[in-house]
């Protein structure tokens, strides 16, 4: 099965199997035919987040289970969301109903069930802040559980299914408790210029959205994974040393640290635009490594290293990669 349109970055694929189920029944049968088949099961959403090789021995399950429904409405609802809804299209739809909680998480490319993997995170706000539950699913013995948001270890850009769980679960389904009360966050860049005075839940996705379009590749156009590395967060001796160094480098103070920009670390490298071969750093947001199509995974991942490197020699600072190699190493 050619997966080379089911990942953003257009990467060539070519997966032993692939299915879709449409509901838990057909994603037990999955796993069986997984075990039957002596195929590793492997779990896709939307792609926007793995760097995949070019062959992939693996049995591909992509969660098609694409509802919600509310538990409890109100002034606080909660509602269930299957793994197969598209995050941006749950986003846009609470959103129009005047419902607070992951505004500023629209555009954030994916499905509903990859969104707790790497606790997506923008403009101030991560799914970490609404997460009631995980329902997930074993590998293993297709136990269904519930985690709750405790259980998951959410951390910046990470979770447990990064992981202890990593290959463990299925995640089938999300418990997300949201706000019927205006609860607008604009602390971000300029995020409070570009809405009006008590703006709607509307009003701040599209204005983040706007915000997002401006720098942010569209994978339909030029392929990409988003941000391709974290930003690192280093100790305070270590940012006082840097920023002395260099007096304009943003940072942003945390509780275990000060976290750093690594797109200003990879734009201060001069690699802003920079291109060798079928890869290149994006020109309007130098975090974003873009694919401009014929290549393939190894030689990203060449180009990532080149990139890394240049940051570690003139900043001292390790990159460490946001998207998942598939396949291969973290
Ligand atoms: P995939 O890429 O399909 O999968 C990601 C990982 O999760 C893989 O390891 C996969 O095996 C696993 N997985 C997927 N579904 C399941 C499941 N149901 N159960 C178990 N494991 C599963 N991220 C942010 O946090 N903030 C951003 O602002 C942001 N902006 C982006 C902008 C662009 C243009 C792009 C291309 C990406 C951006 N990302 C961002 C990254 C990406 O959108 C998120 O990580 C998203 O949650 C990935 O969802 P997906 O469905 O595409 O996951
Ligand atoms: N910057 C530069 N040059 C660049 C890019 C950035 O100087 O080429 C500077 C900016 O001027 C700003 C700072 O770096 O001072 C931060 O830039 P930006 O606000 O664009 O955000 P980011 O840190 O590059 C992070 C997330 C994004 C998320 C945005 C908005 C990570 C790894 N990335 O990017 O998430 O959308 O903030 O919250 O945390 C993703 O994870 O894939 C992703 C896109």
């Amino acid at each position: 099965h050619d997966l080379s349109r089911f990942n953003t970055l257009g990467l060539p694929c070519r997966a032993e199997r692939f299915v879709a189920p449409t509901s838990a029944g057909q994603l037990a049968a999955a796993l069986t035919l997984a075990d039957e088949q002596n195929l590793e099961p492997l779990l896709l959403g939307g792609g926007s987040n793995v760097i995949l090789p070019p062959r992939l021995p693996r049995l591909v399950i992509q969660p098609a289970m694409a509802d919600w429904r509310w538990l409890e409405e109100g002034e606080c609802p909660r509602l269930e969301v299957d793994a197969g809804v598209v995050w941006h299209d749950l986003v846009m739809a609470l959103a129009a109903r005047g419902i607070w909680g992951i505004e500023n998480l629209a555009l954030i490319p994916g499905h509903c069930g990859a969104a707790p993997i790497q606790n997506i995170g923008a403009y101030g706000v991560e799914l970490a802040d609404v997460v009631e539950a995980v329902r997930v699913v074993s590998l293993h013995d297709g136990r269904e559980s519930l985690m709750d948001a405790e259980a998951c270890a959410f951390g910046y850009r990470d979770s447990i299914f990064k992981r202890e769980m990593a290959g463990q679960v299925a995640i089938t389904g999300l418990i997300l408790r949201l706000s019927r009360r205006a609860a607008p966050r604009l602390d971000y860049g300029d995020l409070a210029q570009r809405v009006p005075a008590r703006p709607s839940a509307l009003e701040v996705a599209e204005a983040v959205c706007a915000t997002r379009r401006e720098k942010l590749p569209d994978p339909a156009v030029l392929g990409n994974a988003g941000s391709f590395f974290k930003n690192p967060l280093v100790s305070r001796e270590q940012a006082a040393a840097l920023r002395e160094a260099h007096p304009g480098m943003p940072q942003f103070p945390q509780a275990a640290g000060v976290k750093l920009a690594a797109g200003w670390l990879i734009d201060q490298c001069g690699l802003k635009g920079w291109r060798r071969g079928h890869f290149g750093v994006h020109e309007r947001q130098a975090l974003v490594l873009v694919h401009h199509g014929g290549g393939s995974a190894v030689e990203l991942l060449e180009l990532a290293a080149e990139v890394a490197g240049q940051v570690q020699q003139r900043f001292g600072v390790r990159l460490e990669r946001e998207p998942l190699r598939v396949g291969g190493d973290r």
